[in-house]
């Protein structure tokens, strides 16, 4: 088996309504189901993109009836929606929910689901088309991908697809997700295997190939020629709330690195890629992550700083220090904060620094992308009062105030000649509006589609833990002895400006003309 073979499946991206399926939820009374799966599925609904012939089938080891599963599914629609819930629309899907229970080890489940299944071909007319979807904890992944195999619901045929969607984390380290990848192929071809980073569903992330590909002006400055450096920053203010169980073993570092920013970073480093294909989009992000400069012990010593919060103040409340949050051991060391500098060894991007950072309980939630362009030659000024220019920034604003900025210099009206910072913003809600979402919508529907593009191929996952994993040996061998270095709060730790003013450098203040915060008025960067 190639495991990347074509998609068998032509993709029509033209907005049609995806074709016969039955979407299988493996750990439907969950949190991830109720919150973003169902809603997801009836914004669809909505969308005029779920088929006419479609059937939603729960499955987990709560005893409910199908009544109790579709009156719970109801009761969360009704409490979790922003916006009135359509009845037409919530009944039809409704009608069509079923739900399975047993224990996701157990052969008898799976007895029960094809039965299900058959049910739901023949009522709703599914065609046998099925796209599973594990919102399971990581362990069982590989336990229900290989009791589908063996129950044989996951075999194609000339007529049916089958898809399986697994999301993050893909593995703890390189050797478990090679290992998971193989147990997943023991069962499953590469082109029925859809690994969800759920980063890839927002809109301003998938923004950033429309932005840089279907534009002529910043392909040409787009390189180490017009670029001084790059900044990613993924800031939450949240903590760790209650996956202190989970958060403990991953950190910061596993938890958002090597998914998350490594998918920022390679869709604003690649190179065009020939067509919008998946294979096409993936092959060359591989390419980045390949290039990106292996971290020896002692640069990940100069060039990695870790961190872990305190006690401190977020959005006017205290809140405790990550020790003290439950399920977290009093004397944890593990990373809430992380920052590095990578190096991507390749024609456009050599001796540009990558500075990435991401941290919980830091002093407002944004995510941001920021192209730093070079300085001009200032000989034009020579004789008058300004001595030095603001370069110019591009800043993609991720989340939240989604949307686009450049700076520019601009001069200050007077007799004098005198410089200022000034912006162009885009904010995509004053031009597309907003539309309920749950950022699932798209990865959905792509799934139905067999357009694997917004997923991440099993050689991508492999290839982001190897970047990490020289960095997390050497912060296993070497514990810190700082802990908690930063405020909750704050920015992070000192070390992470440190890394950048060691070379005549520094973070852009995530919030600098943010809409939603008092514009900073425009900096007159001359001597008055
Ligand atoms: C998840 C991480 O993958 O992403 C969480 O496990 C993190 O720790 C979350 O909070 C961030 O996602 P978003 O969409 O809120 O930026």
């Amino acid at each position: 088996m190639n495991s990347f073979d074509s998609p068998r499946y032509p993709v029509d991206r033209q907005g049609a309504p995806a074709g016969p399926c039955a979407m299988i939820i493996f750990g439907a009374a969950g949190d991830l189901a109720k919150r973003m799966l169902i809603p997801a599925i009836y914004n669809l609904k909505q969308s005029k993109l779920l088929p006419s012939q479609f059937a939603v089938v729960g499955v987990s080891i709560e005893p409910y009836s199908t009544q109790e599963f579709r009156e719970r599914a109801t009761q969360s629609m009704r409490e979790l929606s922003t916006s009135p819930v359509d009845q037409d629309s919530w009944g039809w899907l409704v009608n069509r929910m079923y739900y399975v229970s047993g224990d996701f080890r157990d052969a008898n489940l799976y007895i029960k689901l094809e039965a299900t299944l058959g049910q739901a071909k023949k009522r709703e007319g599914t065609e046998g088309n099925c796209l599973f979807y594990l919102a399971v904890s990581p362990e069982f992944f590989p336990v229900v991908i290989q009791q589908l195999g063996a129950a044989n619901v996951v075999t194609e045929d000339n007529h049916t697809w089958q898809r399986v969607v697994i999301e993050k984390p893909f593995g703890h380290d390189l050797a478990s997700a090679i290992a998971l990848n193989h147990s997943v192929a023991q069962v499953l071809r590469e082109t029925q295997t859809y690994r969800i980073d759920h980063y890839l569903g927002k809109e301003t992330v998938q923004n950033l190939l429309a932005f840089r590909f279907a534009n002529g002006i910043f392909e040409p400055v787009w390189n180490r020629r017009y670029v001084d450096h790059v900044q990613v920053t993924v800031a939450e203010e949240l903590g760790v709330e209650m996956r202190g169980g989970y958060y403990e073993i991953a950190g910061a570092l596993r938890d958002m690195v090597p998914n998350h920013i490594f998918q920022l970073i390679t869709l604003a480093a690649m190179e065009p890629p020939i067509s919008f294909d998946a294979h096409a989009v993936h092959d060359e992000q591989i390419k980045v992550l390949h290039a990106i400069q292996t971290f020896s012990p002692e640069r990940v010593l100069d060039h990695a700083v870790r961190g872990q919060y305190g006690e401190g103040v977020v959005g006017g409340k205290h809140v405790p220090a990550y020790r003290n949050e439950p399920h977290v051991a009093a004397d944890s060391q593990t990373p809430t904060y992380v920052a590095m500098a990578l190096q991507i060894d390749n024609w456009r991007w050599a001796g540009v620094p990558f500075y990435l950072r991401t941290g919980k309980r830091m002093a407002r939630r944004v995510s941001q992308v920021v192209i730093r362009f070079r300085k001009p030659p200032l000989v034009l000024f020579r004789k008058t009062s300004v001595d030095s220019v603001t370069p110019n920034e591009l800043v993609v604003n991720i989340q939240p105030d989604e949307g686009i900025s450049l700076s520019f210099e601009a001069k200050i009206p007077g007799p004098v000649v005198r410089l200022g910072a000034v912006n162009m913003d885009f904010q995509y809600s004053d031009y597309f509006g907003t539309t309920p979402s749950t950022g699932y919508e798209t990865l959905i529907y792509d799934c139905m589609m067999g357009d694997p593009t917004l997923f991440q191929r099993a050689d991508m996952v492999e290839a982001g833990w190897a970047v990490v994993e020289p960095i997390l040996d050497v912060w296993k061998a070497l514990p810190p002895r700082d802990f908690p270095n930063y405020a909750a709060g704050t920015w992070g730790p000192p070390q992470a400006d440190e890394l950048l003013h060691r070379d005549g450098r520094e973070w852009r203040d995530p919030i600098r003309n943010a809409p939603h915060h008092p514009a900073s008025p425009s900096v007159p960067t001359s001597k008055s």
